[in-house]
């Protein structure tokens, strides 16, 4: 049986992009002759009942916006079986068979929690870390991305001047892609995941005999898993005396426009999402693999951790001398 009256939320951390996924929920599923809902703060909209139908002109001058207008939540409630319960019921009352949640990881969790209870659900991933699997990406970490290549050149530009060390410390708690994608474009010396151990005598050496050489910067990428840059930063000055400045560059990399890239991303995941409801599909996560969207069983992608890149990282270093 194929959905006939779908709902729309955002939850977890925002992301650049959500904006433009909410945006192509709600046009394709008018298109395609559904009515529309969105649930304001996420799952705690659900449980609050605070749901509103949509039209064509309540997702007009946002494809450009950072953060998200259904505005988003961390909400402990929907992580017990009551509040499931409840915000299923919710939606029941209304009609509302669908439901596409963008967010991440844990947003993912509640998803597949409600297509248990009989929701039509669909995931979307929604988060700058880049952190979920069966997906090449995620939307936000497109601008993210940018974002940190942005202040990594500015820092750069005064490091030069100064013949200075620079740790930049940036977002991404499990996942070090922002760090890696970031570190190799912006090409920063040592590149620091939570994914790949590492030896901070070789990067304090490392970084001495470079500037023996003749280099006139270093910069150190942390990811904040890894720890603070502050602590790396002391870790390398008690090594070889150099005295790396440090920037934590932190909620600046999940606001902002969106990329093109990322509001074309969200714009066929939206649209993907929708399709797949009315074909009847249901506990999936939307996703694109080497230029194919793709569904995947939500509980295999709440269950795999995402692969990191290694090949990326080994680039990175070869190039980074
Ligand atoms: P993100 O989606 O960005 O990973 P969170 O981990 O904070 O963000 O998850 C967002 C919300 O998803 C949580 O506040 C909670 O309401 C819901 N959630 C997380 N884990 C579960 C779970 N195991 N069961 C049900 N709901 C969950
Ligand atoms: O959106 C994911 C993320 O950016 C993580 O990298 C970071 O640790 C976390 O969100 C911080 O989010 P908040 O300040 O909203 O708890």
């Amino acid at each position: 049986m194929t959905v006939k009256k779908i709902a729309v939320l955002t939850s977890g951390g925002d992301s650049q992009g959500m904006n433009a996924a909410v945006r192509a929920v709600v046009r394709s599923g008018l298109y395609h002759g559904l009515e529309v809902f969105a649930v304001q703060r996420g799952f705690a909209g659900l449980i609050n009942d605070d749901i509103r139908e949509m039209d064509l002109r309540s997702v007009g001058d946002i494809i450009q916006r950072g953060g998200t207008i259904l505005q988003t939540a961390r909400c402990k409630e929907f992580t017990t079986a009551e509040g499931q319960q409840l915000g299923a019921e919710n939606l029941r009352k209304r009609g509302i068979d669908g439901l596409v949640v963008i967010g991440g990881d844990g947003s993912y969790q509640g998803a597949n929690k409600l297509s248990k209870l009989g929701i039509k659900t669909m995931g979307l991933p929604g988060t700058i870390d880049n952190d979920i699997p069966f997906t090449d990406l995620t939307i936000g970490f497109d601008t993210a991305v940018s974002i940190v290549v942005d202040a990594i050149n500015k820092i750069r530009d005064t490091m030069s001047s100064h013949e200075r060390s620079s740790v930049v410390e940036v977002m991404g708690r499990h996942c070090g892609d922002i760090a890696l994608y970031a570190g190799l474009a912006s090409g920063a010396e040592t590149i620091l995941v939570p994914e790949v151990p590492f030896d901070l005598d070789e990067i304090a050496t490392r970084m001495s005999e470079n500037f023996a050489l003749g280099k006139r910067h270093s910069i150190v990428i942390v990811a904040e898993g890894v720890g603070k840059g502050e602590e790396i930063a002391n870790g390398i000055t008690a090594r070889n005396g150099i005295e790396p400045r440090v920037t934590v560059l932190g909620h600046i990399q999940r606001g902002g426009a969106p990329t093109h890239n990322d509001r074309i991303l969200a714009s066929n995941l939206g649209d993907f999402a929708v399709r797949k409801l009315i074909e009847g599909e249901s506990g999936k996560g939307c996703g694109i693999m080497k230029g194919e969207l793709v569904l995947t069983d939500m509980d295999k992608v709440i269950s795999t951790k995402k692969e990191f890149n290694m090949e990326l990282y080994e680039l990175a270093k070869r190039l980074s001398q």
